[in-house]
């Protein structure tokens, strides 16, 4: 054989598929991955998002129902977002015993005790101004938010959450609610903080799903998209809070981010993908542009592989029905 032939040829395992699936790197399963859920009070129907097309508003009186169809599909997570008609300045609501936030908790633990509940722990969705906080001279006041996302962990604890996730994006606000839990004697409650946050336009869908009161945006708290050393930085401190898991959010444009925080970190780490990037997915298939099952399994996958150990996705379901 002469030497004008490669000897290293990587298309021998690539022949036929059971080469390429011995030799496949990264897998996910559905052990890796978690649903969001909007949930709505006081309405009676299942609600359409425009922007997100298979993703609905779950009435309420629903949500027990629907956390039994996810078991028996396989789902293991969910996590909860809630639709608020009680909206005010601080987003008390949330912190409510017999509020929203607490309400999901219970249903969802009650009907399926094994489904791991993640409680969005937030307050836009809450308030009638749409920011994550309490609002004070036209900034949102990071210490007086830091009391309330403490009583409302503490609320969602009560009513049975498995884990919290603060997405308020508020500086200390892991430490603020580790604390809280601790005193209210939930310390075996875990924290999974939304760590790397960006103020991304991809939550552009999100807004219409949660029915979002904002005007304006949250580049004040929430991180700027071009700052790499920053968004480590950000992931260690909350790490150093005591956050028992990290995330990046958004995921896919994101996946440097998501290697470094990896390197950079023994914790586990997980990546959100959001409602733009479902959004994008979703109406590029419907257009015939691409195949949405192979371009949901290369995204999934390609996450997994920058180094994400669970992931956030609004495709979980469909994916579980798949039989994954
Ligand atoms: C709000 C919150 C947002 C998302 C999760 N929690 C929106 C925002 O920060 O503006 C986005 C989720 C998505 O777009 O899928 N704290
Ligand atoms: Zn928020």
């Amino acid at each position: 054989m002469s030497s004008q032939f490669p000897e290293a040829r990587p298309r021998r395992l690539r022949r036929n598929a059971s080469l390429r699936s011995l030799f496949q790197e990264t897998e996910f399963s559905l052990n890796d991955l978690v649903l969001p859920i909007f949930v709505e009070e006081e309405i009676d129907d299942f609600v359409p998002i425009k922007s997100m097309p298979g993703v609905m508003r779950i009435p309420e009186s629903r949500l027990a129902g629907e956390i039994e169809r996810y078991a028996r599909a396989g789902i293991k997570s969910v996590m909860t977002f809630g639709v608020s008609h009680h909206l005010d300045s601080s987003g008390s609501d949330t912190w409510r015993d017999n509020g929203l936030v607490s309400r999901m908790a219970r249903i969802a633990k009650d009907a399926v005790p094994e489904m791991i509940l993640m409680s969005d722990t937030c307050f836009c969705e809450y308030t009638d101004h749409g920011h994550c906080g309490v609002v004070h001279n036209h900034e949102v006041d990071n210490d007086q938010t830091l009391v309330n996302l403490g009583k409302q962990a503490v609320a969602a604890a009560r009513a049975g959450a498995d884990v919290i996730a603060p997405s308020a994006a508020m500086d200390g606000q892991v430490r603020a609610i580790r604390r809280a839990l601790d005193e209210a004697g939930f310390s075996q409650v875990a924290i999974m903080a939304y760590s790397t946050k960006f103020a991304s336009a991809l939550y552009g869908p999100f807004r219409e799903a949660g029915g979002s009161a904002l005007k304006g945006d949250r580049k004040s708290y929430q991180m700027n998209p071009m700052n790499r050393r920053e968004a480590v930085r950000e992931s260690l401190m909350d790490e150093q809070e005591g956050a028992d898991a990290l995330m990046v959010k958004p995921a896919g444009a994101y996946l440097d981010i998501i290697r470094d925080i990896r390197e950079a970190s023994r914790l586990p780490l997980s990546a959100y993908q959001v409602s733009g990037e479902y959004a994008m997915i979703k109406f590029g298939a419907q257009a015939g542009a691409i195949d949405e099952d192979r371009v949901v399994r290369e995204s999934l996958g390609a996450i997994k592989r920058a180094g994400a150990d669970l992931i956030f996705t609004y495709f979980a379901m469909d994916l579980a029905l798949a039989g994954i």
